[in-house]
């Protein structure tokens, strides 16, 4: 038995480029050990993460070195078990790496219940970038009416759940992104209060100003670098923000945290929160259920990019650190589910 898969052939640079990758050939004929399952991958997820494993310096500690298979989690159906928890036929979420079949242990995988129109959301707004809206406002102190919010990356994968979540509790939201195809999208589909295009117009200190004039009481930033130096300083006293991801780092890699920066956090009492979902599993269940009511009522929309073919995967990876995706990002490997 073989399968496809896309491995790693040369060390990137400082921008990705889709012929870092190859598409090749390879065998998967061992048979299973007990407890793992062999599975035929449906769906990829792409995510920004993903950057960071491919660093010389890893971002998270794991490193994709040149000519292994890229990681990443998707969504598969088992083929063949030899686990006492999933059965050929059953849908499941983990650690597949770029290919179209799998072997994984049974402890690395979760159910995906209900192979539906819902599947691919699994790795969207009811997969970890839900979660993290979810859990990341509630960390945030639990927005609700008269908070205005500040939201970067706001057509993102975590950015469009964390608007429309904030929308629904009355919230003001700004949101920050780029292009008019976003723009347009923020504001009519998400009914975002303003939006602003961040390579258009005027400095987004300015802009923020202009937005907001009498300042920001949140910040849910997806993005780092100069976007939360921004962010931060158009806060108002006592303002709270959460730091959720610096994909405007991931590439460039250069810091940039000016000591007056740090001041500025003293001198107006700002609360500055750090955020890792993975330190809220306890609470996964829950959202998740809240995250799937509100989906299928149609309160939640699911704002996703569909990429068909596993060749297209680092492409795909590509743009969206390059800002060309909106929502989540998905490859659909084999054409169903
Ligand atoms: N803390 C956690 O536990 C956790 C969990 C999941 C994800 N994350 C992080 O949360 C963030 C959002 O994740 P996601 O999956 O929803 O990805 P995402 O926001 O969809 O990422 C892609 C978007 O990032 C924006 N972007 C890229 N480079 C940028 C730059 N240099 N300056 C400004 N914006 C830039 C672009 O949006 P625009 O063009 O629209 O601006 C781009 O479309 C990421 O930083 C991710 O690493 C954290």
């Amino acid at each position: 038995m073989s399968r496809m898969e896309i491995a790693l052939k040369r060390q990137p640079g400082q921008h990705l480029r889709p012929d870092d990758f190859e598409l090749r050939n390879s065998a998967l004929d061992h048979a299973l050990d007990k407890g793992q399952v062999r599975l035929r991958v449906h769906w990829l997820s792409i995510d920004p993460y993903q950057r960071g494993l491919l660093d010389q310096v890893p971002m998270f500690g794991r490193r994709v070195m040149v000519g292994d298979m890229m990681a990443g989690r998707g969504i598969g159906e088992v083929i063949e078990s030899r686990s006492e928890r999933f059965v050929p036929g059953d849908w499941v979420i983990g650690e597949t790496g770029w290919a179209t079949e799998a072997i994984v242990p049974d402890s690395a995988l979760v159910p995906a219940a209900g192979a539906s129109e819902f599947l691919s959301h699994h790795l969207g707004v009811l997969g970890v970038p839900g979660l993290t809206a979810f859990l990341g406002l509630h960390a945030l102190g639990d927005v609700g009416e008269g908070d205005v919010l500040l939201v970067s990356s706001a057509a993102g994968a975590v950015g469009s759940t964390v608007v429309q979540l904030a929308k629904a509790r009355g919230v003001k939201v700004i949101g920050l992104t780029s292009g008019a195809a976003k723009t347009s999208f923020l504001r009519e589909q998400l009914k975002v209060d303003g939006v602003i295009d961040r390579l258009q117009g005027p400095p987004l200190p300015q802009a923020l100003r202009e937005a907001a004039p009498d300042g920001f009481s949140c910040f849910f930033d997806n993005v780092g670098e100069q976007m939360l130096v921004d962010g931060l300083g158009a806060l108002r006293p006592r303002g709270r923000a959460l730091l959720c991801g610096y994909i405007a780092g991931y590439e460039v890699g250069a810091p940039v945290v000016p000591a007056e920066t740090l001041r500025l956090i003293m001198r107006q009492r700002l609360e500055v929160r750090g955020f890792l979902v993975h330190d809220h599993a306890s609470r996964f269940g829950e959202a998740r259920s809240a995250l799937e009511d509100l989906l299928r009522s149609g309160q939640l929309q699911a704002v996703q990019t569909v990429v068909q073919g596993l060749e297209r995967a680092p492409a795909a990876l590509c743009d969206l650190l390059a800002g060309r995706a909106s929502g989540k990002v998905v490859v659909r490997v084999l054409g169903s589910g």
